[in-house]
């Protein structure tokens, strides 16, 4: 992969199929390399791989089944998920982690069967408030990354990024500080070395067009996991924007 530093929005359970063509019929004549990917929800899939053709821009999923089919209602399998035109899918947030009580081997299922199938995956690591109190953030990322990552082959890794979203700073308008987030990304991408050649890291929690610039100018962040601010098409457009003046 070399499309950095990478611009992905993060849809969570927002915009109808009608919302989400009228958002890319707005972003889609915009300049938007290097690389620009959007997860909206398994309802919008189809219809956004669809306005997204021959574009710069990917669509993906935020989650997956962690079986490849079977008697699982309701559940989105990985190949109806690829039938769309999606290229990549994020597993592990923390709302999943959270709500929907996904620990890390449900989570390395998931990440197994999309590489096994060709989807790009965004594997996102956080520790909370506590653990971070506790001087626990190294021992849950780390087990976090070896968690999800385990029994993989290398040469599938390589289309894994990480995606570092502290779960005390998303959705909450207040980021993790400039220095927490290198901090983070250079222990993440040391650490990484036993699983890539390189190892790429984007920033998720709290990022909007005012503050995307100052952690995009950090050496070790190759990218951006944008929650609430890609949901306005100008508010995306100027972080897109602030990526391609960055590095
Ligand atoms: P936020 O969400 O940008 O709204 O904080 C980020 C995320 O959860 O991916």
């Amino acid at each position: 992969m070399n499309n950095f530093p990478l611009i992905v929005g993060n849809w969570k359970m927002h915009k109808t199929v009608v919302e989400a063509k009228a958002f890319l019929k707005q972003l889609r004549p915009h300049r938007c390399s290097p690389g620009v990917w959007l997860a909206v929800p398994f309802t919008a899939l189809a219809a956004s791989a669809h306005e997204v053709m021959g574009t710069w821009i990917h669509i993906g999923a935020q989650n997956m089944a962690e079986w490849p089919s079977g008697a699982m209602t309701g559940e989105v399998s990985v190949e109806m998920i690829q039938e769309t035109g999606a290229s990549f899918v994020i597993l592990g947030h923390s709302e999943r982690r959270r709500l929907f009580h996904e620990d890390d081997g449900i989570i390395n299922r998931k990440v197994k069967l999309a590489l096994e199938n060709d989807l790009k995956v965004i594997l996102c690591i956080g520790e909370t408030k506590e653990e971070r109190d506790q001087g626990r953030t190294e021992e849950v990322l780390f087990r976090q990354i070896e968690g999800g990552l385990r029994a993989i082959p290398l040469e599938r890794v390589a289309h894994v990024v990480l995606a570092y979203e502290p779960v005390w700073a998303i959705g909450v308008d207040c980021p993790a500080s400039c220095e927490i987030v290198e901090e983070i990304h250079a222990m993440c991408k040391n650490y990484g070395t036993n699983y890539w050649k390189t190892c790429h890291v984007l920033y998720g929690g709290s990022i909007n067009a005012k503050n995307a610039r100052d952690f995009l100018r950090l050496p070790n962040v190759d990218g951006l996991l944008v929650g609430k601010a890609s949901l306005e098409v100008q508010s995306f457009i100027e972080i897109i924007d602030q990526a391609h003046e960055s590095k």
